[in-house]
């Protein structure tokens, strides 16, 4: 794992004792995790992988030509179809790129340049450790000429105020004229919603049961069992949320050596894993604005299903 054991301790610390408890969804994504995540992109039930690569299919173009940008920063790994769509529109007629993939795992980011490099001739690769929860510094690439991709729907992880948080600090890193591509998934009928995040074949399950696993495992905890929880999905029409929880089919009572810490909880109780925000267009022009950055466009897929907005970073009184 790419993250510190200090933070998971201090994560499981402030985490499973607040009331009701829950991790963050940061911990789900260890190689088994990671796994998990690409069956559940390509699973029926789920839609916004497939939602978002049909309005890149169709936009790609448009995305190049209105952000004018000669660079491409993005933030998580970069050598997903997705990314290639992009990078295919960059560099139509051998046209010249620079290419800044940011992600907090050395390894993925060695693999990404690499491959990247190979397959298009034209681009420059300047890959990035940098975790994007942190400072940012200023992005590498030329002032007003980025294009900062946050693809994925993964902005709907954060809660309110890490997205204000979020935004802030990345219009921060950029300068005035950069653009952010923002993909964001949108509010629709909750049947569908439950559905894409509690699949019939389970792998979305098996992927919120990981958690604990890797919980258990990287501090050697014991008590703490995968199989004493059942997953739960549920759309929470207040905040406009899917939550998955993990529940506790019996007693649990988990000690951690290092922490000096014994977690109970009852049979029936439940620990808060994921939220992941559904948006309407007027919520993200909001927000964006809020951060610093106004809307030049947004698409949506042929259902309506999935946005992705290109939003320019402008001066304060341009919002
Ligand atoms: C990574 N993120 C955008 C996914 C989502 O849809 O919120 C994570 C996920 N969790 C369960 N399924 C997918």
């Amino acid at each position: 794992m790419s993250e510190t054991r200090e933070q998971l301790e201090h994560d499981v610390r402030v985490g499973l004792t607040d009331d009701p408890p829950w991790l963050p969804a940061r911990w789900f994504y260890d190689e088994k995790g990671s796994l998990l995540f690409d069956d559940i992109t390509g699973l029926p039930e789920y839609y916004p992988t497939r939602r978002e690569t049909e309005i890149l299919t169709a936009h790609s173009s448009d995305i190049v030509e209105l952000s004018g940008a000669t660079a491409l920063v993005e933030l998580g790994a970069g050598t997903s179809t997705k990314t290639r769509l992009l990078l295919d529109a960059f560099t139509a007629g051998d046209r010249r790129l620079l290419f800044v993939p940011l992600d907090i795992s050395a390894e993925v980011l060695t693999h990404a340049a690499r491959t990247i490099a190979t397959d298009y001739p034209t681009v420059t690769v300047e890959a990035h450790v940098a975790d994007f929860s942190q400072e940012l510094g200023v992005l590498p690439g030329p002032p007003g000429r980025r294009l900062v991709a946050f693809l994925g729907g993964t902005i709907g992880n954060f809660n309110t105020a890490d997205r204000a948080e979020f935004f802030g600090r990345l219009r921060r890193a950029m300068a005035i004229g950069d653009h952010l591509l923002l993909g964001a998934d949108l509010v629709k009928d909750a049947d569908r919603l439950v559905a894409a995040y509690d699949d019939s074949a389970g792998i979305t399950a098996a992927f919120n049961r990981n958690i604990i696993d890797v919980v258990a495992r990287e501090l050697g905890a014991d008590g703490l069992v995968a199989d004493d929880f059942d997953h739960v999905a549920r759309w929470n029409p207040h905040k406009s949320q899917i939550e998955m929880w993990l529940r506790a089919r019996q007693d649990v009572e988990a000690h951690f050596p290092t922490l000096g810490l014994t977690w109970r909880l009852p049979a029936g109780g439940e620990l808060l894993t994921e939220i992941s925000v559904k948006f309407t267009l007027a919520r993200l022009q909001a927000e964006l604005a809020e951060g610093g950055f106004r809307i030049v466009q947004s698409w949506t897929d042929e259902a309506g299903d999935f946005s992705l907005s290109l939003a320019r970073a402008v001066a304060g009184q341009d919002r």
